[in-house]
């Protein structure tokens, strides 16, 4: 078959976010449906393990169905299935994970299990059809924090990841214990523009050139312990400075690894992954950063920054050309991690 032409349904439920997909191709986008958790989870201050996955079981079907309507494609135009199998939170992937099994196994075509922070990277190719391999990719979500050098559709090398939170994770704390509902990250985002980047000096972890890993939990400590000592001693804080302060340390520190690591193996592009990079300043700036050393920067469509189906299809179309598919003993991995695949 006419590799343009493979259909490739996939599925996505890793966390609060039901989705399916259907890819003609690797980058053509017949329909992305995404269903949403984030107003059920809201009243609790973060995602529930047990709702997510009970809520997953209750959208699959629907959303498959949807994905496939909007499509206009049928159950046996399907070529292969691709979907996520971890990191993520394992009553959730299970959900996925068994629809995709059974869907493959009756309609007898090819299963792919797709790591779901490649998945992030690959949300690059489909806003920027021109995009190829070798590029860095700055993998930015709510439980990893990652520079990986891709090197070629199925060859990465890792070049470091957070040792303790993630940046993601960073933003929704912070949030919380301001009083900002979940999530925290668009919260903090839209206030840090009221607020001065400059206000407070909070500390920066391993700094030292040629480190790539990253450390966000004492930069919220210290976060935490501003806002202690603020309110012990009665002053009134400036909550959009804090935001603003705290998301410019976090800026700061992508913006300076992203680079060295560019630097460091001499690629010409380097592409932005994960919910994070749905950050308006961390767009901005990095863009800005890179086009001044004449590096090309991508970025994908905020749709396709946060978890969605379309991304998941995408990384396993290249998969399945290289023949890295799976087989019904597929399982959930939590926490399948990213790392060097040649
Ligand atoms: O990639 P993602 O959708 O889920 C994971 O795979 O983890 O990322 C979700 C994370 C959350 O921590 C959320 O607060 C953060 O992305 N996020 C943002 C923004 N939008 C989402 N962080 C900062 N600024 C944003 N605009
Ligand atoms: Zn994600």
């Amino acid at each position: 078959m006419d590799k343009e032409n493979i259909i490739t349904l996939a599925i996505e439920s890793s966390c609060d976010e039901t989705s399916a997909a259907v890819l003609r191709g690797g980058r053509q986008v017949l329909s992305n449906i995404i269903s949403t958790q984030i107003p059920i989870h809201q009243k609790f201050g973060g995602v529930v393990p047990e709702i997510a996955s009970r809520k997953h079981i209750v959208n699959i079907m629907p959303v498959i169905d949807e994905a496939l309507r909007k499509a206009e494609i049928e159950l046996k135009d399907i070529n292969q299935v691709a979907v996520t199998y971890g990191p993520g939170l394992v009553g959730a992937l299970l959900v996925g994970v068994s629809a995709a099994k059974s869907l493959a196994f009756s309609l007898d075509v090819p299963l792919i299990g797709v790591n779901h922070l490649e998945g992030h990277i690959f949300a690059n190719f489909l806003s920027n059809p021109d995009l190829k391999p070798p590029f860095m990719a700055l993998v930015v979500s709510g439980g990893h924090t990652s520079l990986v050098h891709v090197k070629d559709y199925n060859n990465f090398s890792l070049m470091g990841q957070t040792r303790d939170d993630a940046a993601g994770e960073a933003f929704d704390k912070v949030a919380r214990v301001m009083g900002l509902p979940y999530p925290g990250g668009p919260q903090i985002d839209k206030l840090a523009k009221e607020g001065n980047p400059h206000a407070i000096d909070f500390p920066k972890a391993l700094q030292d050139k040629g480190n790539y890993e990253f450390s966000f939990s004492g930069l919220k400590s210290a976060v935490l312990n501003y806002l202690n000592s603020m309110k012990l001693k009665g002053i009134e804080i400036n909550k959009a400075d804090v935001a603003a302060s705290f998301q410019n340390t976090v800026i700061e520190v992508l913006i300076g690894k992203a680079l060295d690591a560019v630097a460091e193996t001499k690629c010409d592009t380097l592409v932005l992954a994960g919910g994070v990079a749905a950050n308006s300043s961390l767009e901005a700036r990095l863009r800005a950063a890179a086009e001044k050393k004449g590096i090309n920067f991508c970025y994908p469509d905020k749709i396709l920054c946060t978890d969605n189906a379309a991304m998941i299809g995408c990384r396993g179309y290249y998969q399945s050309l290289a023949g890295k598919k799976s087989d019904l003993y597929l399982n959930a991995v939590p926490s399948l991690a990213l790392q060097d695949v040649e």
